[in-house]
């Protein structure tokens, strides 16, 4: 199969990295792909906006399956092109990526089928949104309606920082969400869907403060590791059953039939001997960095599943338990570029990349944001450099191979910074712990 991944982060890498080992593979391109991609397959010089340039190419290739990582293409419709000129493509149509791109669809879908999320209010001018605020108190969760790349939305319980967030979304945004706020533990669940099946990968946790101990501004993600201990047999189901069957029935009574990747932004809530778990978000693609670990715990071949699901026809599995290596744990750090995740240091950006570290069948390291500079070296480009992930037979294991690593990329890129809690001990408690904490 000649395939075509759209995309240029850590996410895409390791997507690239399982497509490049699948045996059925006879080409992989990658449009347009980043600097450490280059050895898995030929980058193309497509942006993932470029909808057209990317159809054509397709066309003309005879691409059999073509596998979308970014939401912006999803958003613009890609998946409608592709579908019209009878190209099989992996991920949702652009009405099924409303769940994604429009907080305020995703809202209406959950309620009018009962999927748990916090009560909303869309609002559109000031009386609205004090008339929100008092209704659901504080903390106040504020939300632009669209595609904000992670940095959307402000959890705050001061009432006048909460107006003003809400007031200057207001003036870039037709809409602002105001929402309950939610208590818990968060936990993302990526989805395999093909339309009537949605079947859940291991759960994951993603780290998405800037600093040690959860300090600092939203970040597009600055770790994350997988599988999540405490998230039992009972909870998977529950997920299963609340959350993913009635948004694909939904979906499909729609019209508008869920294929590709779902994923649920959760709040798993401790409460009477149980846990139980709500809707934060969906996105409509693999997550980032929760991918990194994600798809490296994969035993089975990743190609042949993201095609069922392009064409309706995934097996009936419990995907957790035959798709994964067991007793693996997988944790990723990501290195970011000095001025991350404010605005970045131009003097770094540019600068050459030094990776000559030797791997082991224990660590990977994706580009995030690298570019070939003039002299084809990997260099510093955007905000998330690199994510670099260890395995190991328990997390701690896992998380000494992710820092050994970093420790030796850092050494020779004292440039890039991380957070060194990522995976920490606190993330390792048991169901029943956690449940007795609450
Ligand atoms: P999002 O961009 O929707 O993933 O939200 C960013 C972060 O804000 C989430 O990861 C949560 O930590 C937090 N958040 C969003 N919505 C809520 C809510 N209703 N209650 C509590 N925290 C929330
Ligand atoms: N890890 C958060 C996201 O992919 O949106």
């Amino acid at each position: 199969m000649k395939v075509l991944l759209i995309g240029s982060g850590g996410r895409e890498h390791a997507l690239a990295l399982a497509l490049a080992k699948s045996p059925k593979l006879t080409e992989l391109y990658i449009a347009p792909g980043n600097a450490g991609m280059a050895g898995l397959g030929q980058r193309l010089d497509i942006p993932v906006d470029d909808i057209e340039g990317l159809l054509l190419f397709a066309s003309r290739e005879q691409i059999a399956l073509t596998v979308v990582g970014p939401e912006l293409p999803l958003s613009l419709g890609i998946v409608d092109q592709f579908q019209k000129a009878r190209l099989p493509i992996f991920g949702p149509t652009q009405a099924a990526a409303r769940l994604e791109s429009s907080k305020a669809f995703a809202k209406e879908v959950m309620f009018s089928h009962g999927v748990p999320t916090a009560p909303y209010f869309q609002c559109q001018n000031e009386a609205e949104i004090v008339g929100a605020m008092e209704k659901l108190g504080s903390p106040y969760v504020i939300k632009a309606d669209g595609l904000a790349a992670g940095k959307g939305v402000t959890v705050t319980p001061d009432y006048q920082t909460a107006k003003e967030v809400a007031l200057s979304m207001l003036s870039s945004h037709k809409h602002v969400v105001i929402e309950g706020f939610l208590a818990g533990k968060e936990l993302s669940v990526l989805a395999l869907c093909d339309g009537e099946k949605a079947i859940p990968l291991l759960a994951a946790q993603d780290f998405k403060r800037a600093y040690d101990n959860n300090e600092g501004p939203n970040t597009g993600g600055m770790g994350a590791y997988a599988p999540v201990d405490w998230a039992s047999e009972a909870l998977y189901q529950d997920i299963e059953k609340k959350i993913f069957q009635p948004i694909m029935a939904a979906m499909k009574a729609r019209g508008t039939p869920y294929r590709g990747i779902l994923y649920a932004g959760l709040m798993i809530e401790s409460k009477n001997n149980s846990l139980s778990p709500w809707v934060i978000e969906f996105n409509a693609r693999f997550g980032d960095p929760e991918t990194q670990v994600i798809i490296p715990l994969l035993s089975v071949d990743l190609l042949p599943l993201l095609y069922a699901c392009a064409e309706g026809t995934l097996p009936q599995q419990t995907g957790r338990k035959e798709w994964f290596t067991t007793n693996t744990y997988a944790v990723t750090v990501t290195l970011a570029a000095p001025g991350y995740p404010g605005t970045l240091d131009t003097k770094a950006q540019g600068s050459p990349l030094l990776l000559e570290n030797t791997l082991t069948e224990d660590s990977f390291l994706f580009h995030a944001g690298s570019k070939l500079n003039a002299h084809s070296q990997a260099s510093i480009s955007g905000g998330r450099i690199l994510n670099i992930t260890g395995l190991g037979s328990s997390q701690s294991n896992a998380q000494e191979q992710a820092y050994h690593l970093v420790r030796e990329v850092q050494a020779k890129n004292p440039l890039l910074w991380c957070r060194w809690d990522i995976a920490g001990p606190e993330t390792s408690a048991s169901a029943s712990a956690l449940i007795n904490s609450a």
